[in-house]
């Protein structure tokens, strides 16, 4: 029996949102790269979606926040890491904007690409690109919207680093490093983890 056309695009434009499917357009289900970015997302998704049940004051999106959290690292394959499995040209903080260009080509809402711009450090400003040279477009890269801040918090959690991964990380933890980067990264995650209460 022949699908009509009504159908076949309603297919489509379901599957268009399906993190999975998306992923798998860039990466290749068994490969290093696919198995840390897949079992990553879905540690920061779980995350993002235990922090959002604590703040149903706000009104968090938890629809977007499954969707978001799980593609938020897509541009990582084509960064050099290759501790992960990524070969490509240029350095690891520049997958952040470079998963923004690739979901705004697959034609996702803008909101889906600022929630991998904005995820890097606990986001970063155009001052800090600019003062210390970093290989980014020169704009702002902070967390705005409540779930952008949920996943950019919830993914300091979570380390892809494969001697890291089943560590537990505190809190505390995040802070010292992030003030071992950069002392306003520090302050704005402290901000958001008090807010968050965790
Ligand atoms: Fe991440």
């Amino acid at each position: 029996m022949a699908i009509s056309t009504r159908l076949l695009k309603e297919f489509y434009s379901h599957k268009k949102m399906d993190p999975l499917f998306i992923i798998e357009k860039f990466y290749t289900p068994g490969t290093k790269s696919y198995q840390i970015l897949v079992e990553h997302s879905q540690i920061v998704t779980e995350k993002s979606l235990e922090i959002a049940k604590t703040l149903t004051h706000l009104t968090p999106d938890f629809n977007f926040i499954k969707k978001a959290a799980m593609l938020h690292d897509i541009g990582i394959y084509l960064t050099r890491a290759d501790s992960i499995g990524c070969n490509g040209e240029v350095p690891y903080i520049c997958h952040g904007y470079l998963g923004r260009m690739l979901l705004d080509e697959q034609g996702l809402p803008p909101e889906y690409g600022l929630v991998c711009e904005r995820h890097t450090g606990a986001g970063i400003t155009k001052e800090n690109i600019i003062s210390n040279g970093l290989p980014l477009p020169q704009r702002d890269m902070v967390p705005i919207s409540l779930e952008e801040k949920i996943v950019c918090v919830a993914d300091k959690y979570h380390s892809k680093n494969q001697k890291n991964a089943d560590k537990k990380i505190t809190t505390i933890q995040i802070i010292k490093e992030l003030e071992r980067i950069n002392k306003d990264h520090a302050k704005r995650f402290s901000v958001w983890a008090q807010e968050f209460k965790l």
